[in-house]
């Protein structure tokens, strides 16, 4: 059984103190922050970008940031969130083509970043086989991505059952990281599904106990 990661989602903080709602999550136990990069192309949404991970990075030196492009051609922002600190970088298989995705990943790989591809909710597990055995990760979309606090799309449980089955085969220290409408009562779905890294936004943000909700996260309460 995988640990169970707890990735808080910034987009739901209180962006006038940023610095403050990061220090009490990883406080709190969240093993990852997640950073949601929207362009407002690839999703109908714009929310932050480079230099808010330099600064993240300047803060926490040793935070594992977990940053999530839901931008077209991805490729082009590898080496900035290299340089501005990014620890793993999840791109979308619907945001190029096949060969920029590949060269995407690879340069990602080749800067030391951990690498991930996304699925919005209506692209198929089997979009991801030509690169299921190089990744370090595995997003499935439980709500459409561009906005938080929607409902959870149970409807992709078999998708990740799917992902995990196939990544037991060819790669099995892959992570199945889920993102969008996880709470204390979807969480234990998506973990069964096969999920082991929880993104959490309005979740956790705006509650007043940061511990005790990453705790129900992970199942521990
Ligand atoms: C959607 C975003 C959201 C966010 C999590 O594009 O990626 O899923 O991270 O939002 P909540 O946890 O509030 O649904
Ligand atoms: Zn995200």
């Amino acid at each position: 059984m995988k640990e169970i990661k707890i990735a808080p989602s910034i987009l739901a903080a209180d962006f006038t103190r940023l610095g403050e709602e990061i220090k009490s999550v990883l406080r709190a136990g969240a093993s990852y922050i997640h950073v949601d990069v929207m362009d407002g192309q690839f999703v109908p949404n714009i929310s932050m970008g480079v230099p808010l991970v330099e600064s993240i990075r300047r803060a926490f030196p040793d935070v594992f940031l977990d940053v999530h492009l839901m931008i077209v051609e991805p490729g082009d922002f590898v080496e900035p969130f290299a340089r501005a600190g990014a620890s793993s970088l999840t791109i979308h298989v619907e945001a190029d083509n096949p060969d920029n995705i590949s060269a995407a990943l690879a340069s990602a790989r080749q800067l030391g970043m951990r690498t991930g591809l996304s699925l919005k909710p209506a692209t198929p597990a089997v979009a991801l086989e030509s690169w299921l055995a190089e990744l370090d990760m595995v997003l499935v979309m439980t709500v459409e991505p561009g906005f938080g606090a929607q409902p959870f799309m149970l409807d992709q449980m078999d998708k990740i059952r799917a992902v995990r089955a196939r990544l037991d085969a060819v790669n099995p220290d892959c992570d199945v990281e889920v993102d969008g409408g996880v709470k204390p009562n979807t969480a234990p779905i998506a973990i069964g599904a096969g999920a082991n890294v929880l993104v959490a936004g309005s979740a956790i943000f705006g509650h007043d106990d940061y511990a005790a909700i990453i705790r129900q996260l992970r199942g521990e309460a």
